[in-house]
């Protein structure tokens, strides 16, 4: 059910299996809020499913910041929306009872996910980000000691360069994630690949509680 009453438009799936994690779902440029359900359900089948739909509109398509052209991001957006988006998950976690999602995010998904782990480091009890990039050149220091990362690259991202992936991952090692980067013989767009080893990496028993 999409619902309007919290602060974004976001579609909530409450949990079957109780000890499962919530994951916070986050579309891709163009997407919304029920884009990544099937994946969440694949990929973590009986977690709750939170899936917010970005606020900013780059000609009808939503996102979660404001960009200025492909890969050159309005960086004091990128701290506002993700302070915002931040106020969203404490509502969802009040109105929902639920612990500190995993967020599984795709594309600008995935970028506002990572500025969520470098900018409020205790919102997120880890995250998959699948075909990420830096989202802050210099990220303010942040303290992720204990939290889980998996970043997924394609090899052949015509969007996000191998630098640049590497440099995101620097930064979240830098702040203590426990960072597993694969690179995957793919473009950006999502493969079978990016499912099992995301289902999988949830799977791990190390997996942080919060
Ligand atoms: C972004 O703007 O976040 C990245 O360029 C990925 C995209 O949404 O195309």
């Amino acid at each position: 059910m999409t619902d309007a009453a919290l602060s974004f438009v976001h579609r909530y799936e409450p949990a079957t299996r109780a000890e499962a994690p919530p994951l916070l779902l986050l579309h891709g440029t163009g997407g919304d809020e029920n884009d990544l359900i099937p994946l969440g359900g694949m990929i973590a089948p009986g977690s709750a499913l939170l899936s917010p739909r970005g606020k900013v509109l780059e000609g009808g398509m939503p996102r979660f910041f404001r960009r200025l052209r492909e890969g050159v991001f309005d960086e004091d957006d990128v701290r506002a929306r993700a302070a915002e988006l931040a106020g969203f998950i404490a509502e969802a976690r009040a109105a929902h009872g639920l612990a500190a999602p995993v967020a599984v995010g795709f594309s600008n998904g995935a970028n506002i996910a990572a500025a969520l782990l470098l900018t409020q480091p205790d919102v997120l009890a880890g995250a998959v980000l699948i075909r990420a990039m830096v989202p802050l050149a210099v990220p303010p220091p942040a303290d992720l000691a204990g939290r889980r990362v998996l970043l997924l690259s394609g090899a052949m991202d015509p969007i996000v360069p191998e630098e640049n992936a590497a440099r995101l991952a620097v930064q979240l090692r830098a702040a203590g994630a426990e960072l597993d980067h694969r690179t995957l013989p793919a473009g950006h767009g999502l493969s079978q690949a990016d499912l099992t080893l995301a289902r999988d990496w949830l799977r791990a028993p190390a997996r942080t509680a919060a």
